[in-house]
This record gives structure tokens, C-alpha cells and sequence, in this order.
């Protein structure tokens, strides 16, 4: 057995570092995908067939292909169509942004739909238009409903968020690489990054749930 801690310490600093490069990545794509899931969600459940055609098509094609296959194709293949550099950071959000949305979509689709039908019915009744009852009386309630699956929704995403050292981008899994290649020791640095995204996981994993309590402080 050959294992070593003392070599990684002068490379704690820099494998610190990659938390804020993941996470900075990880929330932007956490937001565009939340937001474009939203408008997914309701193409999904709203009466315009091309609409709905088209957020079921989305679904199906980033669902059914792997993530990692298509962070490779923003990043080294639209290039080749469009003749512009895209930086490793931009491939990433898109990738994940686009590729969490079709989860997201689906997620919030099926909150949408477990919100009792009497809400939609009663807001009708009352003249509420369509946009007011989406935002102000739907949605709210909805979000209760779909907090736990979003919530692993963003954690799966930060896990998957690993992929990008794939094309460059110096994120903590990347880093954990580097370093090994450089003190020709694998073990400890990869253990040290694991402990760190597991920290990550536990982070968010505690403010779900304290989210989850706030929620339903109301019931
Ligand atoms: N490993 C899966 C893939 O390659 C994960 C996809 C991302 N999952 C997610 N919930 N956003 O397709």
C-alpha cells in the first residue's frame, strides 16, 4: 500500500478552488433549466398542439440521449457548423441548462397536474385569467408538490456536473485529475474531491428539506 496525504496538501488551495468553478456553472444551468422547464411544463399541459408537440419532442430527444453526448456537441460540433469559439463554461451551462429542463419540465408538469382540479374550476368561475391563475394560484401550490423532485433534480445535476472536466473546463473533478497526474498518486486527491461533492450533496440536500418544513408550515 502506497498512500501519501502529506503530497496533496499544496494542491488543497487549487482543488478548493474548483468548488466555486462547478458550482458557479452548476447554478446558472440550475436556473435556465428551471426556467425553460417552466415554459416546457406549460406548452405540456397548455391547448396548443405544436406547442405541446414540440415540449414532448424536446423531452424525448434530451432525455434519450446522454448528457455527455450532447455537452460534446455544443462544444465541438456547432462550432464546426457555425464557425464561432464557444468557451467550455458557455457548452457547459447550455448542456446542462438544456438537458436539466427537459427534467424540470416534466417535474413540474406532474405538480401542475396534482393541484386539485377545484382551483383551476374556482378561478375560472371567478374570471381569473389564465396567466394571473398560472402565477399567482397554480404554480404556488404546485411548488409544493414537486420541492422533493426538484430538489433531486439539482443534485443529480451538481453529481453529473463531473462530466465537464471531459472538455477542459477545470472543475473539482478536473482538478482531482491534475493533481494525480502530477504527483503520480490517484487515490488521495480523488478522495479528497469525492469528499467535497459529497459535502456539496449534504448542503443541498439540508436546505430541501428546510425548504420542504417552510412549505408546509402552511398546512
Ligand atoms: N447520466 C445521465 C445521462 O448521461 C444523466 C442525465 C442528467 N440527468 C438529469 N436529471 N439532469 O444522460
Amino acid at each position: 500500500m502506497n498512500l501519501d496525504f502529506s503530497q496533496i496538501v499544496p494542491y488543497i488551495p487549487f482543488m478548493i478552488e474548483g468548488i466555486w468553478v462547478t458550482l458557479q456553472f452548476v447554478i446558472v444551468a440550475i436556473i435556465i433549466g428551471f426556467i425553460i422547464g417552466t415554459v416546457l411544463a406549460l406548452f405540456k399541459i397548455g391547448s396548443i398542439k405544436p406547442l405541446r408537440m414540440f415540449a414532448d419532442a424536446y423531452t424525448s430527444m434530451f432525455r434519450g440521449t446522454p448528457l455527455i453526448l450532447q455537452l460534446m456537441i455544443i462544444y465541438l460540433a456547432t462550432p464546426q457548423l457555425f464557425a464561432y469559439d464557444i468557451s467550455p463554461f458557455l457548452s457547459a451551462v447550455l448542456a446542462f441548462g438544456l438537458n436539466s429542463s427537459a427534467y424540470v419540465s416534466e417535474i413540474i408538469r406532474a405538480g401542475i397536474l396534482a393541484v386539485d382540479k377545484g382551483q383551476t374550476e374556482a378561478a375560472v368561475a371567478l374570471g381569473v385569467p389564465y396567466r394571473e391563475m398560472m402565477i399567482d394560484i397554480i404554480l404556488p401550490q404546485a411548488l409544493k408538490n414537486i420541492l422533493p423532485a426538484l430538489m433531486n433534480e439539482f443534485i443529480t445535476l451538481t453529481k453529473e456536473s463531473a462530466i465537464v472536466s471531459t472538455i477542459g473546463y477545470l472543475d473539482l473533478m478536473r482538478r482531482a485529475q491534475v493533481v494525480g497526474a502530477n504527483i503520480y498518486l490517484n487515490f488521495e486527491p480523488l478522495l479528497f474531491v469525492g469528499l467535497i461533492y459529497w459535502g456539496l450533496i449534504m448542503v443541498l440536500s439540508l436546505l430541501g428539506k428546510w425548504l420542504e418544513r417552510r412549505l408546509s408550515v402552511g398546512d
